[in-house]
Formats: C-alpha cells, structure tokens, sequence
C-alpha cells in the first residue's frame, strides 16, 4: 500500500477511558444481519477499536425482536423505524452498559459507526452521550476530473486511482476511497470528467460496464452511488447517429437503449453529469433546443430506474471580445438558466458554481441561487485550489464555503440562504445538495499537500451539517489526521485558518480575480487573460481598475440578484469592499473605509500576504518535534514553494500597479 489513511489514521490512545462498553458489538435484527452496509459498519467499528484502544471486539447478532429490545451491553446497532430520523439519520444512546446507535436504514447505521468512530479517535468521552444527526442535505457528491489516460484535469495530487491506460482500476485503493468518503457522509460520486473526452464516451457500454459494476458494489457497501459524466453527443460518437438532437425520435430512442442497459448491469447506478455548450462541449444549442430539452430528454430515460440528471450551469461564451465592454461572463449562467425556471423535469438538477465566473480566490454568490424558484439545485464548489494554490500553496477553503453558503439570498423573505436553498427546505424539495470537484489522486497523501485533505474532510462534513463551524470542522481534522496534542492541534489550525485570507492578500485584490497564468492558472500573470477571449477582464488603465457591472453605466449584472443586494452592489458606497472590483471600476485614489487609497491598499496586502507565509512557516517549525518527520517535511516543502510564489506575486502585481498608476508606496518599500 503506497498511500496513507488521511483522517482514518487511527493514532493510539493509551488512556482511553470508556474501554469496556466498546469490547462488544450487537447487530440487531434480519435486516440488519444480511446487509453489506452495516458489515462494513461493523468491520470498521472493529478495526477502529483495535487500532485506536488495542480492543479486539467481538461481535454478535441478534435475531428476534424480543432480543434486541433487551439488548443493552456494548455497541449495539439498531434499524428502528424512529420518524424523528432521516432516512440517512441516526442516534447514538447511552444507557446503562449499552451505546446504541439507531437508525432507519443501514446507511444510517453505516454514518452513526463513523461519527462515534471519529469522536473515539479524538479522545472524546461517551458516558452520557445522546445525540441525533440527520443530514442536512440530501445528496452530498463528489466531482471528479479524472480522464481515461489516469490524467486529472486540474488535478494536483497525481494521477486517477480510478482509471489508467482507458482501463477502469480496481484495487485496495478503491475501498479505502469508499471508506474515507462514506466517513463523512459522502453519498454519490462521479467518477469520470465533466469534459468527456475519447475513451471517456464509451464508459456507458458493454466495453466498460462490467469493471464499473464491480466499483459500484464496492462503494454501495459504503453508501456511494456511482455517477457518470456523459458526453451528450453521445449518440453520434457512439451511436452512429447523425444528429444528438434531443427531440429526435433516434437520439431518444438510444438513449433509452443505452441507459437501460447501464442499470441491467448497475442497478444502483446514480445517474449523469452534463456539461453541455460549455467550453466546446456538445450541447442543445446546436439543434435549436433549450437545455431544458437536453435536460428532459435524459432524465425522461432514466426515470424508470429513479435516476438523478445533473445538469451544469456553467454556459457561457467563451470566445469573447476583450474590445466589447457590454458582454459580461459573470451574466451568462443567470441569463442562460433564469427563463428556464419551472420547466426541468423532477428528476433534474441544476449544478451551480458557487460565483458566476470560476472558483476565484472571492466571487459574489451566483444571482442564479436567488433567481430559480421552482428548480431542483446543487451549489458546486472546488477543493481542487485551481485558482487558489493548486495544492501547493495552502487555502483551507471552509471558511469561504461558509459564507457562501451563510449568504442571505433575499430569494425569500425568511429562510432563503444558500444552505437553505441548496438543502432545499426554501422549496421543499428533496433532490437537492453540494457537489465538490475534489482534490484527490494518488499521491501518496491523496490530495499533494498534507493540508489539503482539510478541505476534501471539511467538504464531506459541511455537506452533512451546514452548521458545522469551519474552526470545528479544522479541529476535528487535524486531531484525527496528526496527533491530539494540543500545540499542533492549536497551531495547525490556526494555520488553516489564516490561509485563504492570506492567499488572498497576495493574489488578486477586491474580488477582481484572475490575474494568472493562462492555461495552467498557476502563478502571477496580470495580462495573462486581459486581451484574451474568456471574458475574464480586470480592465486596468492607468487611472484605476474594476469591471463596472453596474446598470446604470455597466453591464447590468448588479441587477441580477434580488433587492436589496442589487442596489448594495449597485452602488460603490455600499458594496462589500471585498468585492469592490468585482463590481466597479475605482480609481487608484479612491478612499476605503480603512482611509487608504486602493493602490496603498493593493501594495499593503501584497507585502502583507507575503509576510503572513513567513509567518505560517515559523509556526510549522515550531512543530517540528511534535509531528510525524515525512509528514513535517512534505508539508515545509510545500511551504517554501508558496513562499516564492506569494513574492512572485507580490512583486508582479505591486509592480504592474506602480507602472501603471505612478503612485509611490507611502512607506516606501521595493517596488520593481
Ligand atoms: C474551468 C476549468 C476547466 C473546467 C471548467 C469546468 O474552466 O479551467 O478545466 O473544465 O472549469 O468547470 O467545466
């Protein structure tokens, strides 16, 4: 095995204190006994309590009713049809000698193992526990931008463990992916890239079914449905038909063909990612259809065996004029979906990146959250740092998920946040939920830096409970992943803490974005996309910079969200600072609320980022003695790699801005 266990470490605690009601397992009940599910569950209650307590469990079940309602000595596992819970839900009791985890369903089961899993492994005590989880979102999914060839697109933490050579992989590495996305609640993933190319097309037949059917029953085991991302024109390239037309009877017809057979050999498969007219991708538009058409027509077909249609909204025009100030990027996926509200099927949802250009390091909400009324959604966002270090710098991203999800959308009068929506109690629906393109691959530590695996952790456990604090959600990962000792707790954490807003200072200011190389979108690059056809502008000049998104004098985007948003944005005045650029074009000159001018503001940050690295790298010494050596040493390398990209960025924005603008800095620091 050439990979560690992440969060599933399971360190020794050599005074544990509640050993004797966890040297005994029970499994009550017919159902329970003959499911895969909660065997897992079992299995890794047994190999947590071995190798975090030195217990060896037995374990043993019962059958009759009367025998489980008397049970009441060690951990007892329970389906009981309780109303207060969830389907997924559960409960864990103590009474007396027993600690009896209740729930509906063995995925239930499946989720309460792992909570008292991870509340054993950070030495916490279980006399009077008594709590009940449901979670707060129904479907809880990971993206993957693995390709065929083992390449991830995006990918920073080496090569697929799904695929290699355009061969489906199935090995150790398979289950324990299982297990670490099943302990956080993760329910469905799809394996393959939104941009589904060559090989990739073929994964919906006989060539690939049968290895996928049999990565299907592993992740069951866990709870995991298997999506996959499919190419709509599809049944040209596979089919042999002339058209992908959603209304042609042919291109229906195959469909259903096809998706048939996808459940003949998976019945528990999940459903599709589309991404359609984006990027060059095939869609509708080609026909003249709505992708209320493409949607539908796909969802129709997998209706009959309760299949899901994911559908993306990320549509925009990316062969842009830079000359051309009225088209905006930041409109499309609004103006592409808003008409379309009401008319996707049941089975469909729209998946939503989190702002309206792409995973930047600050983005307002995506208008299109506070716009759709009668439409399934899914919020999307990237652990994989695209644009926020790619897994060589550090960026707990947590707290930016949580504000986005905090984000009131005034969609409603009461209860109408992005968690609200997305969970879908601002509409009651149930096909709802948080997607995450993951950072995952098969580097030894999953995710290339060791501290990135907070964000793949804080994902999981975010999509479960909402209200998860970003400070608990680090807490709880580092004493899991390093050690409890409270220095590397206190101190990693507040590295983790810390990140994003310093990433932030050195990169782009005041939400303008971008400013990356182009392609690989790595490291400083202020013109990298200027002149380009993505429509990713910052449209500095030498008297300021911003994007004027205006309606009054802009592209109109302001006018997008609901009130009272649209006039906060509207006006400079009132527009969060943080995303001033994002929405106005400024003046170097322009006072901010701290009383300096935006071009001290843009050199201060940048000197201030830089020194936020060097001082993130002084506590990581400081923990030298108290970590694992390999662990102390990947981390620093990745250290003093985000330490000459923070100057490099640093000296080419400070730079660009003083040749721009003429301003001297007011403390008179290097500028080049
Ligand atoms: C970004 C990213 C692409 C990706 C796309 C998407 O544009 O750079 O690699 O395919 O997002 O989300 O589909």
């Amino acid at each position: 095995m050439n990979y560690n266990k992440c969060w599933l470490n399971y360190n020794l605690i050599e005074d544990y204190s509640d050993k004797e009601i966890l040297s005994n397992i029970t499994v009550c009940g017919k159902d329970a006994k003959e499911s895969l599910i909660v065997d897992n569950a079992v299995n890794e209650l047994k190999d947590a309590f071995r190798k975090i307590l030195n217990i060896n469990a037995s374990c043993s079940y019962l059958k009759n009713e009367k025998e489980y309602d008397e049970a009441n000595l060690g951990v007892i596992l329970k389906l009981r049809d309780n109303q207060e819970l969830h389907s997924e839900g559960y409960l864990i009791k103590q009474i007396d000698k027993g600690l009896h985890i209740e729930a509906r369903t063995d995925k239930g089961l499946l989720y309460g193992s792992f909570d008292l899993i991870r509340r054993i492994s950070q030495g916490e005590t279980l006399d009077g526990l008594n709590l009940m989880e449901n979670p707060k979102n129904n479907i809880r999914i990971f993206n993957h931008w693995d390709n065929m060839d083992g390449s991830i697109e995006r990918g920073y933490s080496g090569n697929s463990f799904f695929f290699e050579n355009d061969q489906v992989l199935i090995n150790e590495r398979t289950r324990d992916y299982a297990r670490l996305a099943a302990s956080i609640g993760i329910n469905a993933t799809v394996i393959n890239n939104v941009n589904v190319l060559e090989a990739a097309t073929d994964l919906i037949t006989d060539r690939y079914l049968n290895k996928l059917a049999e990565m299907s029953d592993i992740f069951e085991g866990y709870g995991i449905k298997m999506y996959l991302s499919a190419n709509f024109a599809a049944p040209i390239e596979i089919g042999g038909l002339p058209v992908s037309d959603p209304l042609d009877k042919d291109v229906i017809l195959w469909w259903e063909k096809c998706i048939k057979n996808v459940y003949d050999k998976i019945p528990g498969f999940g459903g599709f990612l589309i991404k359609a007219d984006s990027e060059g991708r095939p869609g509708p538009f080609t026909y003249g259809r709505t992708h209320a058409d493409g949607a539908n027509m796909l969802a129709k077909a997998l209706k009959p065996y309760e299949g899901i249609l994911i559908w993306r909204c990320f549509v925009y025009n990316c062969l842009q004029d830079w000359r051309d100030y009225k088209t905006d990027r930041a409109r499309s996926a609004y103006d592409n979906f808003i008409d379309l509200d009401g008319k996707f099927d049941d089975n469909v949802i729209l998946q939503i990146k989190n702002g309206p250009m792409d995973f930047q390091v600050r983005e307002p909400v995506s208008p299109l959250f506070g716009g759709l009324k009668k439409t399934n959604m899914i919020l999307e966002v990237q652990a994989a740092q695209e644009y926020t270090g790619q897994q060589k710098d550090l960026c707990y991203l947590i707290p930016m998920w949580k504000e986005i999800l905090d984000f009131e959308t005034h969609a409603k009068k009461d209860g109408s946040t992005i968690a609200d929506i997305v969970s879908g109690r601002t509409y009651d629906q149930d096909k709802c939920g948080i997607a995450t393109v993951t950072n995952t691959g098969n580097d030894y530590n999953w995710t290339g830096h060791d501290l990135a695996a907070a964000n793949l952790y804080g994902f999981g456990r975010l999509a479960w409970d909402t209200g998860l604090s970003a400070i608990q959600i680090a807490r709880e990962w580092v004493t899991q992943t390093f050690s409890r000792d409270e220095k590397v707790v206190s101190t990693v954490c507040e590295i983790l803490m810390k990140s994003w807003p310093t990433y932030e200072k050195y990169t782009s200011p005041l939400g303008i974005g971008w400013m990356v190389n182009p392609n690989h979108h790595y490291g400083p690059n202020i013109d990298g996309y200027e002149y380009d056809r993505w429509g990713t502008y910052h449209r500095a000049d030498r008297n300021g910079l911003g994007v004027d998104r205006t309606v009054k004098s802009g592209t109109g985007y302001a006018g997008q969200y609901n009130e009272p948003l649209a006039s906060m944005y509207e006006d400079k005045e009132t527009c969060p600072e943080e995303l001033l650029l994002f929405f106005h074009y400024i003046k170097y000159d322009y006072k901010l609320k701290s009383g300096k001018t935006l071009i001290q503001h843009i050199y201060d940050t940048h000197f201030e980022g830089v020194e936020e690295v060097e001082d993130m790298i002084e506590k990581w010494k400081g923990l030298k003695e108290l970590l694992a050596e390999d662990v102390y040493e990947r981390v620093s390398m990745r250290f003093s790699m985000q330490l000459s990209n923070a100057k490099e960025w640093r000296d080419r924005v400070n730079t660009y801005f003083y040749r721009k603008s003429g301003v001297e800095d007011e403390h008179g620091r290097k500028i080049y």
